[in-house]
């Protein structure tokens, strides 16, 4: 039996190297880099085959302040979306998740680093997310919080409306940091749980019309690739 750490290790460098060995991660690609402490060793691989000369000109977007350290400290080349070199789109994006529901539906932004992730995910021509056990769901709604990413001075009117649509919502406060939590985008965060089963595609955009939310984090419309480890140390791979 393995455990979750080692769970979250073993999926993100098995993804990776699976990747390599299948040609969908190759020297001189755009990739999307995702955040959390799944997504960390997925990172740490690429930059043990950068380092050992398996990849070379590999050119990556990071998807929040965690990971652009990362990258830094690992010695990979850090780009934007809007840079020429990138032009808007990636190759692939690899990133954890919080749940994995059927169809590969999922919910991000434990990190508070959804918005980012998006962006990343939803311009890559591939999406692989990395997870432990206990990441799959039978649906979402009622275990880990959504967490929908909002302009400060909208919160009153926006957790009125999320109310509506039947969440308890909670304000994200901060570790080591008196008062909410403030994202890599200078945003709030509201956590919503509701208390039964919701339809994650409907709500998503839902929830994203709502004024004053930025963006929330159900991701419905790419479904990746996950690969997702177990305690008794296999990795399942599921599309
Ligand atoms: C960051 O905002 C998230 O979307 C992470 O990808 C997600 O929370 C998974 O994080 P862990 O891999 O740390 O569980």
């Amino acid at each position: 039996m393995i455990s979750k750490d080692e769970q979250k290790v073993l999926a993100a460098r098995t993804a990776v190297d699976v990747l390599v060995k299948k040609g969908r991660i190759f020297s001189g690609m755009k990739i999307g880099l995702g955040t959390g402490s799944t997504a960390m060793p997925a990172v740490k691989r690429i930059a043990e085959l950068i380092a050992d000369g398996t990849l070379s000109g590999i050119k990556a977007v990071a998807t929040s302040f965690q990971t652009t350290l990362a990258c830094e400290e690992f010695g990979i080349p850090v780009y934007t979306m809007n840079d020429k070199a990138i032009g808007g789109t990636l190759d692939l994006a690899i990133d954890g998740a919080d749940e994995i529901g059927k169809g590969n539906s999922l919910i991000k932004g434990g990190g508070a680093a959804l918005l980012r992730e998006k962006i990343v995910a939803y311009n890559s021509k591939a999406f692989v997310v990395v997870a432990d056990e206990s990441k799959a769901v039978e649906n979402h709604g009622t275990k880990f919080p959504l967490p929908v990413e909002i302009i400060a001075e909208a919160r009153v009117p926006v957790v009125q409306k999320l109310e509506k649509l039947g969440a308890k919502c909670v304000l994200r406060e901060g570790v080591k940091k008196a008062g909410p939590v403030i994202t890599d985008n200078g945003n709030m965060i509201i956590d919503c749980t509701w208390e039964n089963p919701v339809d994650a595609a409907k709500l998503e955009d839902t929830i994203n019309d709502i004024t004053g939310v930025v963006e929330c984090g159900f991701f419905t419309k790419i479904r990746p690739t996950a690969f997702i480890a177990h305690s008794d140390g296999s990795v399942e791979e599921r599309s």
